[in-house]
């Protein structure tokens, strides 16, 4: 069991989009032997495998939509990569996704630095202290010096960083890139097919200058100098404790700079850690079973109707057939078909263990945030809901179709696909999100799988803010006053739906004992 849980790294891959996240993905795929052609990453036969476009509307509108997981062995590891959709429109997913990893690489793009999403996705890292490694990509193309980069990402991730590897140049006379780590150079060849070339070099003799020339070799020996005098010594503990991140360089499309960053990730990343729950912390070598849901996926095989929800397994060993509790619903649920994951392919398991992401089929039973145990009644805490920045009214637009239009809407909010409020005064349902296309998810989906229409309406909104306070009367006052923008959520938690930034704040300075969330647990 102990060797089982030590073997296990469980994390994902974020980035702004085209950092080269798919890139990197299909390398590490490769390695593990899960796809053969060495380099032809843009051969779209790897591309359907490696990557997981589930649902019709994501290959319709060439997004990732779902989130999938891809699972592989390599050397004595096994990984499991949390597959993160690219578009930030579907920034919810990521959130949660992060709940269920023990570990995150980030992919920077070495001519863009750190962009919008890449800053928001490491605020959720450090809600949660997760260890990051960062690969700085496209060093073949003209991109920022690597000092003024890792500044940047110092200064833009909030997080101290420590270089791994170096860069030898970059753009057309890109040489390679020394491995600070393991101490020998990798010398580049712009050719896809090509597995790079590592050379031992001691890099003080002269060695150096016969591969990479005299000024490069100059350069390279002023930069570590400067490394080692600018950058605290590497330290483990620092990385997993969410304080340093490692940073690689490299290019994911030639293959360059990828197969360093896998062997030192499986060396440093955390195995699965323990995680939280309300009443206690749950270790991941105990005996017992325990999981929770963080993902509900639609149509992943687009013959059948049934959801997949996804389960991360805590503690213990999962087992097929198994009667396990499902806390929220108090019922006891046996698996007869969990599935492990490789893109599209799926195949049934007989067990898994701490660190592995189970598909179980799902008929409607579950929420996401859902717990799994083996009797113990217990919760795992999931990562807050953030207030949406969009919101719209959802109308019925077929009376004939109420019925399935309010099942849809329903099963749609338990995958977390947006948040529903009803708003107290007129009764109208409000759906918020993060970003407009997910009003578009939400309308396909409806008529697609639940055979619904629904018609958008606008209601200007700013904010939804959860609101609670010791002051009874003074929470009641509130409500009286702004009855019209009183909403409740699904869970029957006030909300207040502000309908500008000034008026949050007149109401802020008016009701000082009222306490303004913009986030909620799940
Ligand atoms: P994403 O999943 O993060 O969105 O990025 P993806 O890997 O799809 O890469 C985005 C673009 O960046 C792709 O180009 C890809 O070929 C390119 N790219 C990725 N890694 C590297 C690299 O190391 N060096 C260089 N020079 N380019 C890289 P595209 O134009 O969108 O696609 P295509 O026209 O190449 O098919």
């Amino acid at each position: 069991m102990m060797n089982e849980i030590e073997r296990r790294r469980t994390f994902a891959i974020i980035a702004h989009p085209d950092a080269g996240k798919t890139s990197l993905t299909e390398k590490l795929l490769l390695f593990g032997g899960q796809i053969q052609v060495a380099g032809a990453v843009k051969s779209n036969k790897i591309k359907k495998t490696a990557t997981s476009d589930w649902m019709d509307i994501e290959k319709q509108r060439g997004i990732s939509v779902t989130t999938s997981v891809m699972e592989f062995d390599y050397n004595d590891y096994k990984i499991n990569i949390l597959d993160t959709p690219g578009h930030q429109d579907f920034a919810e997913d990521t959130y949660r996704t992060l709940t269920a990893v023990d570990s995150v690489i980030i992919v920077v793009d070495g001519a863009k630095g750190v962009e919008t999403q890449t800053r928001k996705l490491m605020e959720v890292c450090r809600m949660r202290n997760t260890p990051v490694i960062i690969f700085v990509n496209k060093m073949d193309r003209e991109g920022k010096d690597p000092f003024d980069l890792l500044d940047e990402l110092e200064a833009e991730l909030k997080i101290q960083v420590r270089p791994l590897s170096w860069p030898i140049n970059q753009g057309q006379r890109f040489k390679g890139v020394y491995n600070i780590y393991e101490q020998n150079l990798n010398l580049f060849t712009p050719d896809k097919q090509k597995v790079t070339e590592k050379v031992e070099v001691d890099i003080n003799s002269n060695q150096l200058e016969e591969h990479v020339g005299t000024a490069d070799a100059e350069k390279l020996r002023t930069d570590l100098e400067l490394i080692d005098g600018v950058y605290p010594e590497f330290d483990v503990q620092e990385y997993l404790d969410g304080k340093t991140a490692p940073v690689f360089f490299g290019s994911a499309l030639n293959n360059f700079g990828v197969k360093e960053l896998l062997d030192c990730f499986v060396q440093i990343a955390p195995s699965p850690r323990p995680t939280k729950a309300e009443e206690r912390v749950v270790m991941p070598e105990e005996p017992k079973f325990s999981g929770f849901i963080f993902k509900i996926t639609a149509n992943i095989d687009p013959n059948h109707r049934s959801c997949i929800a996804f389960c991360k397994v805590c503690s213990g060993k999962f087992v097929r057939n198994a009667p396990y509790l499902h806390v929220r619903q108090g019922k006891t649920l046996r698996f007869s078909s969990p599935t492990q994951f490789m893109a599209q392919k799926k195949s049934t398991i007989e067990e898994a263990y701490p660190g592995d992401i189970i598909g179980l089929p799902d008929n409607g039973t579950f929420k996401i945030g859902d717990t799994l145990t083996e009797g113990e009644v217990m919760h795992f805490r999931g990562l807050p809901s953030f207030s949406p920045e969009m919101f719209k009214y959802i109308e019925n637009a077929d009376p004939m179709k109420t019925k399935q239009l309010n099942k849809g809407i329903e099963q749609l909010m338990d995958e977390g696909v947006a948040q529903l409020f009803v708003n107290q005064f007129n009764g109208r349902k409000i759906i918020g999100t993060v970003g407009q296309l997910q009003f578009e998810v939400i309308q396909y989906r409806l008529e697609n799988e639940y055979n619904a229409k629904c018609r958008w309406e606008p209601v200007s909104l700013y904010k939804a803010c959860w609101i609670e306070s010791d002051d009874p009367q003074q929470l009641e006052a509130f409500k009286k006053r702004k009855y019209q923008y009183m909403a409740k959520d699904r869970e029957g938690r006030d909300v207040f739906l502000a309908d500008s930034g000034y008026v949050l704040q007149m109401a802020q300075a008016d009701f000082e004992h009222i306490k303004f969330h913009f986030t909620s647990e799940f």
